[in-house]
């Protein structure tokens, strides 16, 4: 599919106003977004898993206005937040092509999260997600030409990676692959959920985030990404994304722990070497990120765990392990783990399915 694909190009004006409810939850990548080309296009292929608990719940309330500027108003938790506004007009901006609809409608956007605002959970692929789930449920209203699901989800997912690349792989669960590759079905413009049979090693997942730095990161995912550009390793890492991508693929499939590990381990590691690597560098773990590592590696040898670690653009840790082993790494993050993280605070999360749409009213 093509860029055009995604341009409404025939809707109703008839529609005066509605609203549209969505939750969406955020994602851990496995195989790390890390570089971007121009219109949001990654530099390297993705695969994460859709997380379950962690999510934005999003309501949209549209009015017809008159006018030609953009409209809307952003309340946050249940106050208004200019904060989120710029983001939101670039966004607007950015995919004004292919929902044309945008400048007749004030919209009021009500969203919140159940994670902490201020736990350095990233919000942007859950937030931008479930936007994009609201405009195409309005599109749908507004659309003369039948809507089908497979269509809605890529659409989705288009508008959601051009608020924030990670968002695309928020609107499908429980594996979603981003980005162009000769190994998975895949496109650079939008998520494809991983249809390969996934071995019950990996079927419901278990992700323990330990939160070690709530604050905000000094370095955003978008100078990290800018910083590719110039970065003396990149053209290595982008093949070896290709090639962790391509064998993780067969991990999934045979049920392989001990290489699942070791992929999702080096991935982590080298998102952050690139980060220390790149002009300027810079670090975004923090004292205890590396005392929990050592933790789970001195776990895992003492126990024959499954356990494993991965890391976001950020401090904190997400644990990852099978569900059979939940007992027991639950009780070593409490008696081990715990000490390490900020305010003694973790969140415990599982692979979900993906978005849902909690209700749509129309006139
Ligand atoms: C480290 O999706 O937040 O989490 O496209 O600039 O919004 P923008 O970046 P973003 O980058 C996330 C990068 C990552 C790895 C990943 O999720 O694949």
């Amino acid at each position: 599919m093509t860029e055009q694909d995604f341009t409404l190009t025939s809707y109703t004006s008839n529609v005066e106003n509605g609203s549209v409810k969505w939750e969406s939850p955020s994602n851990i990548a496995l195989v790390k977004y890390w570089g971007k080309r121009e219109n949001q296009i990654p530099e390297n292929p993705s695969i994460s898993f859709t997380l379950s608990n962690c999510k934005t719940i999003t309501e949209v309330t549209y009015t017809k206005k008159e006018g030609d500027n953009f409209s809307f108003d952003v309340i946050f938790e249940g106050q208004i937040n200019e904060a989120f506004k710029p983001k939101i007009q670039t966004f607007f901006e950015r995919i004004e092509a292919y929902v044309p609809f945008l400048r007749d409608f004030h919209f009021k956007i009500e969203t919140s999260n159940t994670f902490p605002h201020s736990s350095g959970i990233a919000s942007s692929a859950s937030g931008m997600s479930a936007l994009a789930l609201c405009l195409m449920s309005i599109e749908c209203s507004l659309s003369e030409l039948e809507v089908n699901e497979s269509y809605f989800n890529k659409k989705a997912s288009f508008l959601a990676r051009l608020g924030s690349g990670s968002a695309c792989r928020s609107v499908e669960g429980e594996l979603v692959v981003w980005g162009n590759n000769k190994s998975t079905e895949s496109s650079d413009l939008f998520g494809v959920k991983f249809t390969e049979d996934i071995h019950p090693n990996f079927k419901d997942y278990q992700d323990a985030i330990l939160l070690v730095d709530k604050g905000e990161k000094q370095v955003s995912s978008t100078v990290g990404h800018k910083l590719m550009f110039s970065h003396p390793f990149a053209e290595k890492r982008f093949e070896q994304a290709h090639e962790h991508l391509a064998e993780l693929k067969d991990v999934l499939i045979s049920g392989n722990q001990k290489r699942f590990i070791e992929i999702v381990e080096s991935e982590a590691l080298t998102l952050h070497a690139m980060m220390m690597t790149s002009m300027p560098y810079f670090i975004l773990m923090k004292p205890n990120t590396l005392e929990i590592i050592n933790k789970i590696w001195q776990f895992r040898v003492e126990t024959g765990s499954n356990i494993c670690f991965t890391l976001d653009a950020g401090a904190n840790v997400h644990v990852l392990f099978p569900k059979a082993e939940a007992d027991k790494v639950y009780e070593f993050i409490k008696t081990e783990l715990v000490a390490y993280c900020q305010n003694g605070h973790y969140i415990c999360d599982t692979v979900g399915k993906g978005a849902k749409k909690l209700a749509h009213i129309s006139d």
